[in-house]
């Protein structure tokens, strides 16, 4: 035998899946109201109205209470995008949190594939730990560890940077998002200025999903007008106000994408 070796290939993506996290400290499973520290115990209370599973193992970080979607909207949310039109079989989470929507769309199996993206790694490890509790199809989710927004940029403008795995074609790809509703007035204004939702305001996340049909997931009392501008030439957005016992929990809406016309 020669001393000549074959070199190994090895090839870096500058984004690849993630592989399952393992629970950390951050990652709670709260047995009762004693051990919740207090800015959390009301959404405790609730707490079979946001998972139903929820005794049997659903882990949340603490910040993850404030923003995750309750499970009978969620499954509302997502039986009703059963019905979006079947050649899109793509669909990307890209506020993926602790997993509630995530979730509800693998369960209604309407998806061939969902691309769910978190960027904080204890959240990602809860959204893992109660996707298999619910006993997902694990081949249907593909999770990823990083800022979406980071991710649909290399998607459109340099693909071939993505591990293959994470390759979608964006013509057959739906996007939901339920980012966080943070900045002044979202509680407190009786219509809330979509420019000043923190971190990412309206006009930033639509520059980012515009070429994808995509589903935002607002406050409840967001200015209607400033989502109806969203719509791309002639085409028209569907607003929809989601309940849970007579009150609404969020305003969704339905925005047709354009293409990859003036992107
Ligand atoms: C409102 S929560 C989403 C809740 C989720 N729909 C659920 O039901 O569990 C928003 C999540 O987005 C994550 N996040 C914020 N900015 C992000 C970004 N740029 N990329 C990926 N995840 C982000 C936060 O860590 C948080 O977990």
């Amino acid at each position: 035998m020669g001393s000549s070796q074959v070199p190994k290939i090895s090839t870096s993506y500058a984004m690849e899946p993630a592989d399952k996290f393992p629970l950390t400290d951050e990652c709670k499973h709260y047995e009762g109201k004693h051990q919740v520290p207090w800015d959390i115990q009301k959404y405790f209370a609730q707490r079979y109205s946001i998972f139903s599973w929820y005794d049997e193992g659903v882990y949340m970080t603490d910040d993850a209470w404030f923003g995750v979607t309750p499970e009978p909207v969620a499954n509302q949310i997502a039986r009703e995008m059963t019905t979006i039109d079947s050649s899109k079989d793509t669909l990307i989470d890209v506020f993926a949190g602790a997993g509630g929507n995530t979730i509800a769309f693998a369960l209604t199996k309407r998806w061939k594939r969902i691309i769910a993206i978190e960027r904080d790694t204890s959240t990602l490890a809860c959204a893992q730990n109660n996707a298999e509790l619910y006993e997902v199809d694990p081949s249907v989710i593909t999770w990823i560890h990083a800022d979406s927004f980071e991710y649909l940029d290399i998607l459109h403008n340099r693909p071939e940077e993505l591990h293959p795995d994470l390759r979608i074609d964006v013509s057959s790809t739906v996007l939901f998002a339920s980012p966080p509703w943070g900045g002044p007035g979202y509680r407190t204004d009786e219509v809330f200025d979509l420019t000043n939702m923190q971190p990412y305001n309206l006009d930033k996340l639509h520059s980012s999903y515009r070429r994808m049909d995509h589903v935002l997931y607002l406050p409840r009392t967001s200015d209607i007008r400033q989502v109806a501008e969203l719509a791309p030439g002639e085409r028209k957005v569907d607003v929809v106000q989601y309940c849970m016992e007579g009150a609404s929990k969020a305003m969704v809406a339905f925005i047709p994408g354009c293409g990859s016309e003036g992107s």
